[in-house]
């Protein structure tokens, strides 16, 4: 048999063999029986290209680093394929299979999200149903069925987001909403007493941008009407609530205050300490105005309602002990990360 012959046999011999390997351990054998540096057959087979006629010697050569080539690659291409114990990373010095792995770092809701779902879920044991309204507003929604005339100065243009759609002519003027009060008339328009309902989402104000105040933050309306709901009921609610989130050492506290939208009206605290010397403003509410039902096709004689408006930011600010309201929007992991 002749020099290129015995190679075409040893090519042959291998990958069969390798074909016939079924785990990694059996292909490790193959190996060293055919590619062994000290006594595979491969180092036969360099014995007789020395002994090869000169002439015949480039092509020989050639033919047997090609078929090195090919039983090398078939044998890695074999190992990566059979079942067995191949490690995922590969072995070798530095890699330590017994310490612990790296965890890959997983998103999280936001903590405003995290906070509005709490919300929802203590409101939603409490019976109110949630129900959501449109950023984007007309002026009878945000202003007007709220008992705000057009010469209130809350209809300010330098106090709104107004949107520049009325300017160009194409149709009633529109505003980013001020305040989630919008949703108890689109809640009053389309459903019929008992109603008991909270809506949470941001409200847009041209506000100077400070630790406590932003140009967007976030509201949870709150909205009863019935045949005989009360002002006891609404302080209840609103105890209940801030205890619910925040521990039962808090309470909360009204302040005669004014809303074209409510009659009487408070403004709503709740306790920063123990002995009740320190208070925080977390919203606004009072009983529904008798305007405001009539603006909605409701008898004020036969309906009564209470209403309440509290800012998200400031219960999530307390609970959480963050200092500033301009963080939340910031997206800074470090931050995010904590929650
Ligand atoms: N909408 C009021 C505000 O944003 C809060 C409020 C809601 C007051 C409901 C009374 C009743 O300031």
């Amino acid at each position: 048999m002749d020099a290129l012959a015995q190679i075409d046999a040893f090519e042959a011999a291998a990958l069969a063999a390798i074909a016939a390997c079924g785990d990694d351990a059996a292909l490790e054998q193959v190996r060293i029986e055919y590619l062994g540096a000290r006594s595979g057959q491969l180092k036969e087979l360099q014995a007789i290209l020395g002994k090869v006629p000169k002439e015949e010697k480039p092509a020989v050569g050639k033919r047997f680093n090609e078929v090195k080539t090919a039983v090398t690659a078939a044998l890695d291409a074999a190992k990566g394929k059979a079942g067995g114990s191949t490690p995922v990373v590969a072995a070798g010095p530095g890699v330590d299979y017994t310490l612990p792995g790296v965890r890959p770092a997983l998103g999280k809701r936001h903590p405003l999200m995290q906070t509005i779902a709490e919300f929802k879920d203590i409101m939603g044991r409490f019976g109110f149903t949630a129900c959501d309204g449109p950023e984007i507003e007309d002026e009878r929604h945000n202003f007007e069925a709220l008992n705000i005339p057009e010469v209130h100065p809350a209809r300010d243009p330098l106090d709104n987001f107004y949107l520049a759609t009325a300017r160009h002519g194409s149709g009633a003027a529109r505003l980013m909403r001020s305040q989630t009060s919008t949703v108890q008339i689109r809640v009053m328009e389309s459903s019929r007493p008992p109603i008991r309902v909270v809506s949470v989402g941001r409200v847009y104000r041209p506000d100077e941008i400070d630790a406590t105040h932003h140009c967007m933050f976030h509201q949870m309306e709150g909205l009863m009407v019935g045949t005989d709901v009360t002002m006891a009921q609404l302080k209840t609610t609103l105890r209940l609530f801030a205890q619910a989130y925040l521990g039962a050492d808090v309470t909360v506290r009204f302040r005669p205050s004014f809303f074209p939208f409510t009659e009487p009206s408070v403004e709503v605290d709740m306790s920063m300490d123990a002995a009740g010397t320190r208070w925080l403003e977390i919203g606004g509410a009072g009983m529904v105005d008798p305007n405001v039902l009539r603006a909605v096709g409701y008898d004020p004689d036969e309906f009564t309602g209470f209403a309440f408006g509290l800012g998200v930011e400031r219960f999530a600010m307390r609970r959480y002990g963050v200092p500033d309201i301009r963080l939340f929007t910031e997206n800074d992991v470090r931050f995010l990360r904590q929650f």
